[in-house]
């Protein structure tokens, strides 16, 4: 006899009737083309709590408080975002509109954002910071990452990461975006190794550099990155998104989990990601908005580097909040195979945060999952711009 749910405990949901199911999960690993998906035709699903219970054929599945019936439709893990800047004020649609008349993208306009961030209050982020987590989820994430580098002082950096920490535990200091005026770079690398860090530390788990030219050089990188491990943060770096550099081969040295953006890479860049095993995450929606060259994904496969995708949404060089854009840009843009697209941008967005808990369907994994309007996942890549996510589930819990 079963024991009694208690009444506050979340029903089980048994998903049936789905054409397509794409797991990740390597034990499911198949043939061909699309082997990494571990796809299972006619499936089902049982989400038990917060997690993944049971996967299977439809004709097998066990009985549930709540059933939905998937009507043949494709369900895919829920999209993992590594790499975003929610936690900003204003805009620069102004800047987007001179770059598409022929400006060229530099990243001076952080220091634009830096100062509306500033002027904005706590209560004006956070409202803005759910505005646009609502509009990621609409969209089939579940799992992200948000960065601070808009407050760029003590105060400003310590409490754009408090805001960003009520929507995820992936949280990154990214104080190290550009030196803001007034300061000196030597005084301003400083602040971040010492004050800033101090502040930032206790509602963070990375730390990132822009680590670029007119940014932050290999050197200030390499400190930045040893005084957050001094306390306890782990690193990621933005790096080769505008010129070739050192970056690239300072993340694989280091052993980074993750090196984001990887547009401008020397071959000896790519052998470097590939002995280290750091993941390159592309951003492919920062090509599209700054019209820059979109970075050689197929090299880096060719290589052995394993390739994740992110949104990189912010306000200047990439303002979408669509996982399912980004993977039509890769697929269109990038040469990279629907499968190899969704996977980059589920289990390896996973993989960059470090995380083996979500962007798998398998039993103990979380329940996050997206319904398509669709028969098979190709559709994300094969009907760009159409919105095609159904439903979602976070956490066991249906949340559109
Ligand atoms: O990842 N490159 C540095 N930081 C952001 C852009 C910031 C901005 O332009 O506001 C990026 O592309
Ligand atoms: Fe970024």
């Amino acid at each position: 006899m079963s024991t009694p749910r208690p009444a506050t405990a979340r029903p089980s949901t048994v998903i049936t009737g789905i054409g397509e199911l794409t797991t990740n999960d390597p034990a499911r690993r198949g043939e061909g083309s699309d082997a990494v998906l571990g796809l299972v035709r006619d499936a089902a699903v049982v989400l038990e709590g917060r997690t993944v219970a049971w996967v299977g054929p439809a004709a097998e599945a066990p009985a549930a408080d709540v059933q939905v019936d998937a009507g043949g439709r494709a369900v895919v893990p829920g999209f993992v975002d590594s790499h975003s800047h929610l936690v900003f004020a204003g805009d620069r649609a102004a800047e987007f509109a001179a770059r598409m008349a022929g400006e060229p993208y530099t990243a001076g306009g952080i220091r634009t954002t830096v100062a509306a961030t500033r002027a904005a209050s706590d209560e004006q982020l956070t409202s803005h910071v759910a505005r646009l987590v609502a509009e990621m989820r609409a969209q089939g994430t579940t799992s992200l990452e948000i960065k601070s580098g808009y407050g760029l002082s003590v105060a400003d950096e310590a409490r754009s990461l408090a805001v960003a920490r009520q929507f995820t535990d992936d949280t990154t200091f990214l104080g190290a975006h550009v030196v803001p005026s007034g300061t000196t770079p030597e005084e301003y690398v400083d602040l971040v190794t010492g004050p800033m860090l101090a502040a930032a530390a206790p509602h963070a788990r990375w730390i990132d550099v822009f680590c670029e030219e007119g940014a932050f050089d290999v050197d200030q990188a390499r400190a930045i990155l040893a005084a957050g491990a001094d306390a306890g943060l782990r690193g990621r770096l933005h790096a080769n998104q505008l010129t070739y550099g050192g970056g690239v081969r300072l993340a694989a040295e280091l052993g980074l989990r993750a090196v984001d953006h990887c547009t401008f890479l020397s071959d000896d860049d790519v052998a470097a990601l590939a002995d280290s095993g750091t993941i390159a995450t592309l951003l492919p929606g920062v090509e599209f908005s700054t019209r820059q060259p979109y970075p050689d994904a197929r090299r880096l496969l060719a290589a052995g580097v394993q390739v994740a995708l992110a949104s990189d949404c912010n306000p200047g060089s990439c303002f979408t909040s669509s996982l399912p854009f980004c993977i039509a840009l890769a697929v269109r843009e990038m040469g990279m195979s629907p499968a190899e697209a969704l996977h980059a941008a589920t289990a390896a967005g996973a993989a960059a945060l470090d995380r083996d808990d979500v962007g798998v369907l398998a039993p103990g994994k979380a329940a996050d999952l997206v319904l398509l309007d669709a028969p098979s996942y190709l559709h994300l890549a094969y009907r760009p711009g159409v919105p095609l996510v159904a439903g979602v589930w976070q956490g066991g819990r249906p949340t559109l």
